[in-house]
């Protein structure tokens, strides 16, 4: 059966509607992105999202339970497990058993940003961009282990080439090229609210990244894990493109991973009140989930212990340690694993009854994407770390307000000026603690506060609180 007959028989062979108006090039294209698609999986996702005879898998909440996790000591420097744990994550480090991973495939759509969000400016004073900080901070992290600790950067068909290109126009930010390994993630159709593939172009079908979750079987399907194996990498510091504070690599979070013999492991932030929008960690029938803030029923969001701290307190905030045998073992092709898909509805570029693309002023579709916390069931073990947002936590998700551009140079600027203040630096601050004088402080000198400790004991810097601040 050829391409199109297969996709009469499912029902979506208005997808060749325009095909005698396409040139060769553009037949081509279109049969390459049918060819992408399972109508079989997309036939199961239509069944359940669209017109919803299969019901959404509910969580049974009576039986749900917090997730238990490592929790900050009082003195970091003289709890012995922590420590420990640091010791195990600094030898798998010299060891050469990490890489880091950035998963840099979203849309960012809401930011509203014309390019790949790893090109988006933000630090405070040099408008460094995420990539280059995160560049820096890897840097940094390979001369203090003496390791090659590769950097894999996961993106999508549609920033693949403007993120290559950006890095190689800014000459791998220092990094040996051949350390620095892009893949791209797979993509999913669009539906519109009849379950039909929405055409973006006569030639184009509307398809979008698989979501975040896709990394795992991308990772598989591009060579990466096998790459990875041969080269001895054990383990992966996944985080997200879009959070400049995030320590990419963190040797306690390492350590605690390898020590409790977790297969993925988690950082958390203790949510900083009930309605928060963030995931909860949570333990079902021994099987440790990711509760969706929306998804939650409001009396366990507010449920408290005797002390009055929140029970489910333990938020997601997308940072992740991987075993790559256990990538390998869910994404093979052998694997009978199948990361659950989610529905997001949204506004589509589609053809109008003209044929011409247009943007809807309103939903129109359904995108499909997958969640990278919904591997975690599949993990015999997964350990959850406590974190603290000035240390590791301040998205860039939207172009105002919270989780802004503006909100996350406040943050980082605090960080830094917390470390000024750790050293008896007092910097004048404004009525939400951020230095009144913008303050800069590049990976190549710290990247976190122990690694600001060392510095700041083997070359103390001049630092002129009068004006602005940069340390490099
Ligand atoms: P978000 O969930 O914030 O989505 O991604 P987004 O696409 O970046 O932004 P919006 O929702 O359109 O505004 C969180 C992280 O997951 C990555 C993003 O690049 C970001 O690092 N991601 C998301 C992928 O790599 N692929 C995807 O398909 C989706």
């Amino acid at each position: 059966m050829d391409t199109k007959e297969l996709f009469e028989k499912h029902g979506q062979g208005h997808v060749f509607k325009y095909w005698d108006e396409l040139g060769s090039k553009e037949q081509a294209s279109l049969l390459e992105q049918a060819g992408e698609i399972d109508l079989g999986e997309l036939d199961e996702l239509v069944d359940t999202f669209v017109k919803g005879s299969e019901a959404k898998e509910v969580v049974d909440f009576a039986n749900l339970k917090p997730a238990p996790y490592e929790k900050i000591p009082e003195d970091l420097s003289e709890d012995s497990s922590w420590q420990e744990a640091k010791t195990k994550g600094e030898s798998a480090l010299r060891d050469g058993k990490v890489a880091a991973f950035t998963v840099a495939g979203g849309q960012g759509t809401r930011l509203g940003y014309n390019g790949p969000k790893g090109t988006f400016p933000i630090s405070p004073i040099k408008s460094k961009t995420l990539f280059q900080l995160f560049a820096e901070k890897v840097g940094a992290a390979r001369v203090l282990y003496g390791a090659e600790i590769p950097w894999f950067i996961m993106t999508s068909h549609v920033n693949h080439d403007a993120t290559v290109s950006f890095f190689e126009e800014n000459a791998y930010f220092g990094l040996a090229e051949g350390s620095v390994k892009f893949f791209k993630q797979g993509r999913m159709a669009a539906v519109d609210f009849d379950g039909k593939i929405i055409l973006e172009g006569k030639g184009t079908i509307a398809m979008s990244p698989d979501g975040h979750g896709g990394a795992l079987r991308a990772l598989e399907r591009s060579g990466a894990i096998a790459e990875m194996k041969s080269k001895g990498i054990e383990i992966l510091s996944y985080f997200q493109v879009d959070n400049p504070l995030v320590q990419v690599i963190d040797p306690y979070f390492i350590g605690f991973h390898i020590k409790s013999g977790s297969a993925m492991s988690s950082k958390m932030l203790p949510k900083a009140y009930e309605a928060e929008k963030l995931g909860h960690f949570c333990e079902l029938d021994g099987k440790q989930i990711v509760v969706e803030y929306s998804d939650m029923p409001e009396e366990l969001t507010a449920l408290r212990d005797e002390e009055g701290k929140l029970k489910f307190i333990a938020g997601s905030i997308a940072i992740h340690i991987m075993d790559v045998a256990f990538i390998d073992k869910i994404a093979s092709a052998e694997s009978s694993v199948q990361l659950p898909f989610h529905k997001a509805v949204k506004k589509i570029a589609c053809l109008n009854e003209g044929g011409e693309t247009v943007k809807p002023s309103d939903a129109n579709g359904i995108k499909f994407e997958m969640f990278v916390f919904d591997a975690l069931p599949f993990a015999d073990r997964a350990l959850v770390m406590e974190t603290t947002r000035l240390n590791d936590f301040s998205p860039v998700k939207n172009a105002e307000g919270v989780d802004s551009p503006e909100s996350s140079r406040a943050d980082q600027q605090k960080l830094y000026a917390n470390w000024l203040a750790s050293k008896g630096v007092e910097l004048e601050v404004d009525e939400s603690g951020v230095p009144v004088k913008n303050i800069e402080i590049a990976a190549s000198f710290a990247y976190s506060s122990e690694t600001f400790d060392a510095k700041w004991a083997e070359s103390t810097p001049d630092v002129d609180i009068a004006g602005e601040i940069y340390i490099s």
